[in-house]
């Protein structure tokens, strides 16, 4: 079995999902539900023998000895985060203490078991930690993409948290010998994205009628993934990855954010079309930056494709279609997660902005 963290999140719900579409391999999941987290993104699994949810914080050693001695997983999947860079820069406290403190407080942890089993089972655990291409920083138009042996340097705080935590791990392994992999991902999107990130918040405004907020002039440049090609990517990592090593994962898919804004406008209108508002883009509109805005991020994913044989099944076009067809699909479940938090931290994060 294996032990997935920050599972009811974007990303390890839908690992969950996958992995248990594909395996009997059970799975226990573990998750704080901050705002993040939502139980309703693993609903389909009730009664599901196969899965266990603990709410519970990876900062939390006692509890996360306990699941490890208890269940005894031949792998733990770290996805627990604080994840949204907005965020960071108006109160960076949680990300240290979640990013940096939580994941210390898993590594050892997961030392402590791993340093208990017996030597065959020792060389087969797997302690995957599950980052972001931010920790590299930004890139000029023209530089080469994101290498796995590309210098750290973080700009946000959010960044650097997950930068820290990407060392501890590569430390662990070097110091203890604990059987680490990390892999470092460009920006996903999918179903179960919480609409406070670029995708999913310019498809429930458009839908809701309200302004879509363009930080800055809108070029920045992202490398998007479907999810579901993250999810597939991780899993092959645990499988054939070479132990210590670093992966980057990406899609070859950069766009400038205002291109992503004007595709989602498209597809709104042509697949829920509104008599009264023909044309999406007209909610577009222009806000002040983000502070330290990264300009572009590319990842150069050769490494995971040579060695491991992974590469993306997903085109953006393909993609962006599941998604918004997936939030025209799921519109009670976009209603849930906007509640009385969100709409507070909607407020607080565009008020000043227009
Ligand atoms: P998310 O914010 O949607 O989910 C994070 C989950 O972690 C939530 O369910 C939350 O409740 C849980 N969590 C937070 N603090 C916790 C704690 N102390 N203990 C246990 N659980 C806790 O994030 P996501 O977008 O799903 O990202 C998952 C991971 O992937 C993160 O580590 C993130 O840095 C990384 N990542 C994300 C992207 C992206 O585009 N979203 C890209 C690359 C890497
Ligand atoms: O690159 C991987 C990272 O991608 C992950 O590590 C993070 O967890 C994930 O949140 C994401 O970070 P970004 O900052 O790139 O994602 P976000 O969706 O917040 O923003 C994407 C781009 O869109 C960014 O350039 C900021 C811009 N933006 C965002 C919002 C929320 C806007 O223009 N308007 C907005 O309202």
């Amino acid at each position: 079995m294996i032990l997935v963290t920050g599972s009811a999140g974007f990303i390890g719900a839908n690992f969950v999902l996958d992995w248990l579409a594909e395996h009997d391999e059970p799975v226990v999941s573990l998750d704080k539900l901050t705002y993040a987290g939502n139980l309703e993104n693993l609903t389909s699994l009730n009664g599901d023998p196969r899965h266990l949810f603990v709410r519970g914080d990876i900062g939390d050693a006692g509890l996360v000895g306990e699941l490890l001695a208890q269940h005894r997983p031949r792998a733990v999947i770290n996805f627990a985060a604080e994840s949204h860079v907005d965020r960071s820069i108006r109160g960076p406290e949680d990300f240290i203490q979640t990013n940096i403190v939580g994941t210390f407080h898993l590594l050892e942890a997961v030392r402590a078991y791993w340093s208990g089993l017996a030597d065959g089972e020792k060389t087969g655990l797997r302690f995957l930690h599950v980052s972001t291409d931010e920790v590299y920083g930004s890139l000029a138009k023209g530089d080469p993409a994101f290498s796995e042996t590309h210098r750290y340097e973080p700009n946000s705080p959010y960044s650097a948290s997950k930068a820290a935590s990407d060392h501890l791990v590569r430390a662990y392994h070097h110091t203890y010998g604990l059987p680490v992999l990390t892999t470092n991902c460009s920006n996903n999107y999918g179903p179960y994205h919480f609409p406070e990130k670029l995708i999913p918040l310019m498809i429930v405004n458009a839908l809701a009628g309200k302004p879509l907020p363009v930080y800055g002039d809108g070029q920045q440049i992202r490398d998007w993934l479907y999810v579901k090609d993250h999810c597939a990517a991780i899993r092959c990592v645990l499988e054939k990855g070479r132990l210590g090593e670093v992966y980057n994962i990406g899609g070859w898919n950069e766009k400038a954010n205002l291109e992503i804004v004007h595709t989602i406008c498209a597809l709104l209108d042509e697949l829920a079309p509104n008599p009264l508002r023909p044309q999406s883009s007209v909610l577009i509109t222009y806000v002040q930056d983000r502070p330290g805005h990264d300009r572009r991020y590319a990842i150069d994913a050769r490494k995971i494709e040579r060695e491991l044989g992974w590469k993306p099944a997903e085109t953006f076009e393909s993609g962006i279609r599941k998604t918004v067809q997936w939030y025209l699909d799921n519109r009670e479940w976009v209603r849930n997660v906007q509640s009385g938090a969100y709409r507070q931290w909607v407020e607080k994060n565009y008020a000043g902005r227009a």
